[in-house]
């Protein structure tokens, strides 16, 4: 199978849920607080954007597909249910914002993410930067591509030589503050930099085009990493958890190298914020 069909649905509905979100941060609505909806006391926000973009992008996926399951962050998020959805024949994973806080202050900087899974496996993903009008789309087997330029990953055999990507779950917690143990480590042993930009779907790409040389975070959902693992194995990268071991959407941590700093990044990560 080319899984053509699928891989032009989530890019369509993918750069409808970009545009929406893109037309929408021009304009600055997203900044009004009458847009917003913020639980009292905690990091996540959530904007009436990121739930309109989530609908427009579903409704586009089921026009084409209208049996196959859907996970999304917002309405369409499992709850419960989400180990069963997980398993689903037909799964489409969706992340309509990623970097909903860069979104809501006016960073120009978030994702929006679609990725399609038969019977668990990645088949398609694809990462848009909206405001960069940039478009990463990868089919299994099939490479990974940025506004149809082929990407591959930095051939860089050491950390001294490479940027590296982070992020940071919105807990204040242990395992932030051992992120950031991780981070002072890297910069001794003098990595070209460190990057907490704030949309981990998109600093998954950035593995994919080879501008990192790696990207952790202790702790995402699935939506953050289903379409972006995709383009970073089809680059030519190596996806695990922060441990070393496979990622399947269930897991939670997530170190995305181009395969030469793997080993080096899991013994730093275990050792500063050892396996839960
Ligand atoms: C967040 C972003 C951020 C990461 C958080 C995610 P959201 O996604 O990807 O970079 O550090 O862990 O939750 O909430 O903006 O979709
Ligand atoms: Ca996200
Ligand atoms: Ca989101």
């Amino acid at each position: 199978m080319n899984w053509k069909t699928e891989i032009e649905v989530a890019e369509a509905a993918a750069r409808i849920g970009g545009a929406l979100a893109a037309s929408r941060f021009q304009t600055g609505i997203v900044g009004g607080s009458k847009n917003v909806s913020a639980e009292e006391g905690s990091f996540n926000i959530v904007t009436q954007t990121d739930l309109e973009a989530e609908r427009a992008i579903v409704e586009e996926i089921h026009r084409t597909f209208p049996d196959h399951a859907v996970l999304g962050e917002e309405i369409f998020g499992g709850g419960e249910k989400t180990a069963e959805t997980l398993a689903s024949e037909h799964l489409w994973i969706i992340d309509p914002i990623d970097g909903t806080s860069n979104f809501f202050h006016g960073v120009p900087h978030f994702g929006v993410s679609v990725a399609y899974y038969h019977n668990g496996e990645p088949v398609c993903g694809v990462v848009g930067n909206p405001p960069r009008d940039e478009w990463f789309t990868a089919v299994r087997g099939q490479g990974a591509f940025q506004n149809g330029r082929r990407l591959s990953i930095a051939p860089n055999t050491r950390v001294d030589e490479v940027l590296i990507g982070f992020g940071y779950f919105y807990d204040r917690g242990a395992m932030m503050e051992a992120t950031f143990d991780v981070v002072v480590e890297l910069l001794r042993r003098k990595c070209h930099g460190v990057r907490r930009m704030g949309a981990a779907t998109l600093d998954l790409a950035y593995v994919a085009t080879g501008a990192f040389g790696a990207f952790f975070e202790y702790e995402l959902s699935p939506w953050d990493f289903a379409a972006g693992r995709l383009l970073v194995e089809e680059a030519g990268g190596k996806i695990t958890t922060c441990y070393g071991d496979p990622l399947p959407l269930s897991k939670t941590s997530v170190l995305a190298t181009n395969g030469l700093i793997h080993e080096e990044m899991v013994a730093l990560l275990t050792e500063k914020f050892p396996r839960p």
